[in-house]
């Protein structure tokens, strides 16, 4: 079977945020690619309820990943083999989380550590897929004494690891300090197999400087994309041109517009309850992007229908000195 084109920008895994409305409203707005948030390997196997939910894909199953996370080799293998057999084309394994619950089960970047653990779960998930694409998502180490993300790479690609999405922290980092691009950079320079970029990549203009510094195969947007799923699309134009200032620039009624689609999309799948909630760090995110936005995140919060967001939304797109984007 033919690789699956990932595309140059990706829409990360995050949890509580890239369930099937958000990916479905990224991908249509420019996202090559897109992965579900983390989802245990052994509630997967177990069909524990809520996974099914975190797992749905509408058309976009070619489009799609799922993460797992799990710290053991053969626990692993199985949820992979179970993945590819409901049609995922993608399978990635978490080795980045940073959470005490996670990392202290051997799994998300306590994997890192284990450098004989780490070849024991690449092999094993690699030799139970036939097809499908495996890749990893990592940090640059556990801590900053045990920095291996060039020794984890080199194995990855022994191993038969299709990709590698980077984000270059450690776990003691969590998300503190600056990501270190140097070290993406390092990574693609001594692996073959495609890296892709993540960390502190907020904007378009982000996108681009660490794309042109480190040279990877692509970027993942992550808290950037949140409240704005237009950045796959915005990219995409800015890379089409050699001035990386000819951009996109959707207008202000333009961008409401798809706030309100995946506020829609949002409240259908999850219902308007649980919606209302889900939408929050979308519209924080949106709402950050103007000039006094004060008032109106504070407006938001307190808003206790869709019909009391949208009011809100609407009165944006009357934008005047008040409001001015910052983007
Ligand atoms: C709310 C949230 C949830 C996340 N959940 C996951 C996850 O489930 N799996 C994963 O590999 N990374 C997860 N991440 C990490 C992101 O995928 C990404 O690597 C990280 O945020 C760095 O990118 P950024 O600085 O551009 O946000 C999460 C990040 C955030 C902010």
């Amino acid at each position: 079977m033919d690789k699956i084109n990932l595309g140059q920008c990706i829409l990360a895994p995050m949890a509580g945020i890239t369930g099937f409305p958000f990916r479905k409203t990224a991908l249509k707005y420019g996202a090559g690619f897109s992965f579900t948030e983390m989802i245990s390997a052994i509630g997967f196997l177990h069909n524990d309820r809520g996974t099914l939910e975190l797992l749905e894909t509408g058309n976009d199953i070619d489009k799609t990943g799922i993460q797992l996370f799990g710290s053991d080799p053969d626990i692993l293998a199985q949820a992979a083999k179970k993945a590819a057999d409901k049609g995922f084309k993608v399978i990635d394994v978490n080795m980045g989380c940073p959470v005490k619950k996670v990392v202290k089960t051997g799994a998300g970047s306590a994997i890192l550590k284990d450098i004989k653990g780490f070849s024991l779960i690449a092999g094993s998930v690699r030799s139970a897929l036939k097809d499908s694409m495996l890749t990893i998502k990592i940090r640059s180490g556990f801590d900053e004494n045990s920095v291996n993300f060039l020794e984890i790479g080199k194995i990855a690609e022994s191993s038969g690891i299709d990709a590698v999405f980077f984000h270059p922290r450690t776990r003691s980092l969590m998300f503190g300090g600056a990501a270190d691009h140097s070290l993406t950079k390092r990574l693609k320079n001594e692996i073959a197999i495609p890296v892709y970029a993540s960390g502190d990549i907020f904007t378009v203009d982000d996108a681009v400087t660490i794309k042109d510094y480190t040279g990877v195969d692509g970027i993942m947007f992550a808290r950037g994309a949140i409240g704005k799923p237009w950045v796959f699309a915005d990219y995409l134009n800015a890379q089409s041109f050699d001035e990386k200032n000819n951009r996109m620039h959707l207008d202000i009624n333009q961008k409401i517009d798809i706030i309100i689609e995946l506020m829609e999309e949002i409240s259908l799948f999850y219902g308007r309850e649980r919606g209302h909630n889900l939408v929050r760090p979308h519209l924080y995110n949106f709402l950050k992007g103007f000039k006094g936005s004060k008032g109106s995140r504070c407006m938001v919060n307190n808003a206790r229908t869709e019909k009391e967001i949208l009011e809100i939304l609407n009165i944006l797109r009357t934008t005047d000195d008040e409001y001015i984007w910052l983007d």
